[in-house]
């Protein structure tokens, strides 16, 4: 029998330090053997969010033990590793740097191929992990840097049919949690809030819904929780008002998500009326829920990552790897570290640009 590959993923790209070693088992689906995962939250807390310099002196303090543990939990040794896969973009560059350097150095020193992964691809592919997925599928990618749909055509071939024109949705979930005076990183306490309130107590505006397409809009609505955050009072207020954002927030992807089905069926397929759903807010359970009976109602198979991979991890940088390895797609060791790199390269970067609304 010849022998499966056995991929080293690094992930530094902002405020984890994760390394992972997957391989295949017998029917050709992917193993995870090790997936370690070592979180900043202490570090930042106090700033109420990401402070590049101490992300990064973070990641070098750890990077070594981090890539040791995934190695030691794996149960391979150094020596069986084929290929080495590291975060090349998008994130902060300063971060970045210490993984792509770290995995660099090591694929030479093992003498192995080294394969530059763009994170997002790791998030878009991370459901591959744990189900059978075939090409193309539809994408919702929805974390704390990004929200878009995208027609995942092959590995490497992303079609966008729409995108956030101003606020990811994960940091209007973060940014919604700080105005409650919720601790960063608040994006998942709201899910947790939002379950003792009542949904319907704050009417919030739902921007662009009746227009633009598949194009998502959160900025106008952290504009209006600044304001009833103000008279925000009791427990019981700042309940009702997550409350109210998980709902608003639920019904703006009920409606985007369905506009995309259609998008897909006319520029993608209308055969595999597939729906995958990855990225930080992927976790949040009431979401899933929707967007499982959304495809229920549309006739489209949805699937989701487990919630411990939805967050960044390197098992998704290593599947990118796998992938990348078993059709020789390796990269140079001077590949450079891109803190913008969009899965669709011919798409508009400008937020809101090309986007007729
Ligand atoms: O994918 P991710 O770990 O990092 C990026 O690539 O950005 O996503 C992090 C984002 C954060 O904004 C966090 O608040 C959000 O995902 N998030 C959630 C939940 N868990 C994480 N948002 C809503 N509900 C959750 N349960
Ligand atoms: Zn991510």
């Amino acid at each position: 029998m010849t022998k499966k590959p056995l991929i080293l993923g690094i992930e530094t790209s902002c405020d984890e330090t994760a390394a992972s070693l997957i391989t295949e088992n017998d029917q050709g689906k992917p193993l995870i053997l090790s997936n370690i995962i070592s979180s900043q939250v202490e570090v930042h807390k106090k700033f109420g969010g990401v402070v590049p310099e101490l992300a990064a002196r973070s990641h070098m303090e750890k990077i070594d033990w981090i890539v040791q543990r995934a190695i030691d939990d794996s149960g391979r040794k150094i020596d069986e590793i084929d290929a080495v896969a590291s975060t090349a973009g998008p994130g902060l560059i300063v971060c970045l740097s210490v993984g792509l350097s770290f995995g660099k150095a090591f694929a030479s020193s093992l003498k192995k191929p080294f394969i530059a992964v763009n994170h997002l691809e790791g998030h878009a592919l991370s459901p591959k992990l744990n189900s059978n997925i075939n090409y193309p599928y539809l994408l919702l990618l929805i974390s704390g840097g990004h929200s878009q749909f995208l027609g995942v055509q092959a590995l490497g071939k992303y079609k966008r049919l729409g995108t956030t024109i101003d606020d990811a949705l994960g940091e209007a979930f973060d940014k919604t949690a700080k105005l409650l005076g919720i601790e960063f990183p608040g994006g998942p306490q709201i899910e947790v809030l939002a379950m003792k309130g009542n949904p319907n107590k704050y009417d919030l505006p739902k921007p662009i819904i009746n227009k633009g397409g598949c194009n998502l809009s959160f900025a106008g609505l952290k504009t209006a929780i600044l304001k009833i955050s103000k008279n925000i009072k009791t427990d019981k207020d700042k309940f009702d008002l997550a409350a109210s954002f998980q709902k608003t927030i639920e019904e703006i992807l009920y409606k985007k998500t369905k506009i995309a089905f259609k998008e897909f069926e006319k520029q993608i397929t209308k055969k595999n009326k597939v729906f995958v759903v990855a990225g930080g807010v992927a976790a949040n359970k009431k979401i899933r829920s929707m967007l499982t009976q959304l495809c229920e109602e549309e006739n489209f198979q949805s699937i989701f990552p487990p919630i411990n991979l939805c967050g960044d991890n390197a098992a998704m940088i290593a599947i990118v790897g796998l992938e990348k390895y078993k059709i020789n797609k390796f990269d140079n060791l001077d590949f450079p570290a891109k803190p913008r790199w969009p899965l669709d390269e011919k798409a508009k970067f400008l937020k809101g640009a090309g986007i007729k609304l």
